[in-house]
């Protein structure tokens, strides 16, 4: 974790972050990246500063749905000694300078196809997340319409868990409860055909949201890799989930090991770190329709 004389405040398993006063945090994207939850031994070059230029476009495409809590991503903003060291420890591209906010104990997950978890409860109940859906939905297909499914967040170690909308109304309040729904629908669906229509499925996602002196505001990174799940649009077939957009080199990868999926991670061969890094770099230039070497840090 790079010392940019800061206060240290959370360290994620990609993300470290650090006060820079009352009132704002600064946000550092690393290039590390975890598949099955593991992270993975090997940094994905240029994986921080796509999560950090994409969360940067969506908020700027998305501003009038919500306030986003993205002040800047320009090294010349962060206070001057932190400037400095953030330079010499290479975070051009990868900073995020945002507001502080009171964190609401909600996780926002929108799902718009039948995959993972909720394609495993609708195969074994017909339902998700405890509602029922139309019969004979096959894996991966597009729901009638988007759900918003909600969790809470786990303890560190643990596993997020679902929560209904009425438990939502407990933690936040029925008007709050009703806004991050609406909010979050609105979120995904927006996103979620300007991705589709540059040939990337944005599966399902997950927004943080706090609120800033009264103020709704959306957190964190937003409809990234790392907070969704990309398919690639002419890879989609009902019946069976398709590859993932970006993490596929290193799903693939390590299917084919005898490797328990618990830490100690295998070492990725480059190839599968190299493949890895350019499909990162496609997603952020084909959703965005921007060239990634004009972003900060990229060359050099
Ligand atoms: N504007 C903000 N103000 C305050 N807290 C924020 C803001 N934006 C994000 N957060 C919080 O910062 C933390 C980001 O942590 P991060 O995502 O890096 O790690 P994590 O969620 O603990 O673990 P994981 O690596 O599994 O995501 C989260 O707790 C998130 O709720
Ligand atoms: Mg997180």
């Amino acid at each position: 974790m790079p010392d940019l004389g800061l206060p240290h405040v959370h360290s994620g398993k990609v993300r470290d972050i650090y006060a820079v006063d009352d009132d704002r945090l600064l946000m550092v994207t690393s290039d590390r990246i975890s598949a099955f939850d593991v992270v993975m031994g090997e940094p994905i070059p240029h994986k921080g500063r796509v999560l950090t230029a994409m969360s940067a476009f969506w908020f700027d495409l998305l501003a009038d749905v919500v306030t986003g809590h993205l002040l800047s991503t320009a090294l010349d903003d962060l206070p001057r000694t932190a400037q400095k060291m953030a330079a010499e420890a290479d975070l051009a591209g990868r900073v995020m300078l945002t507001r502080r906010a009171d964190m609401l104990p909600v996780e926002c997950i929108v799902r718009g196809y039948l995959t993972g978890s909720a394609w495993k409860e609708y195969r074994t109940a017909g339902t998700m997340h405890g509602a029922a859906l139309p019969a004979g939905l096959a894996e991966a297909d597009r729901l009638p319409e988007p759900v918003f499914t909600p969790s809470t967040k786990a303890e560190v170690g643990g596993k997020d868990e679902n929560i209904s909308f009425a438990a939502a109304v407990d933690l936040v309040g029925e008007a709050l409860a009703a806004e991050l729904r609406d909010v979050s629908l609105e979120l995904y669906e927006r996103g979620a055909e300007w991705a589709r229509e540059r040939g990337i499925i944005i599966a399902d996602t997950k927004f943080e949201l706090g609120l800033v002196g009264g103020e709704l505001v959306l957190c964190d990174e937003v409809l990234t890799p790392d907070s969704s799940r990309f398919w690639p649009t002419d890879a989609w077939e009902p019946g069976a989930t398709p590859p993932s957009f970006d993490k596929q080199p290193v799903r693939d990868y390590l299917d084919g090991l005898d490797w328990d999926k618990t830490p100690p991670p295998p070492p990725l061969p480059g190839g599968v770190v190299a493949a890895t890094s350019e499909r990162y770099i496609e997603a952020y230039e084909r959703i965005t329709g921007r060239s990634f070497a004009d972003w900060p840090g990229v060359d050099g």
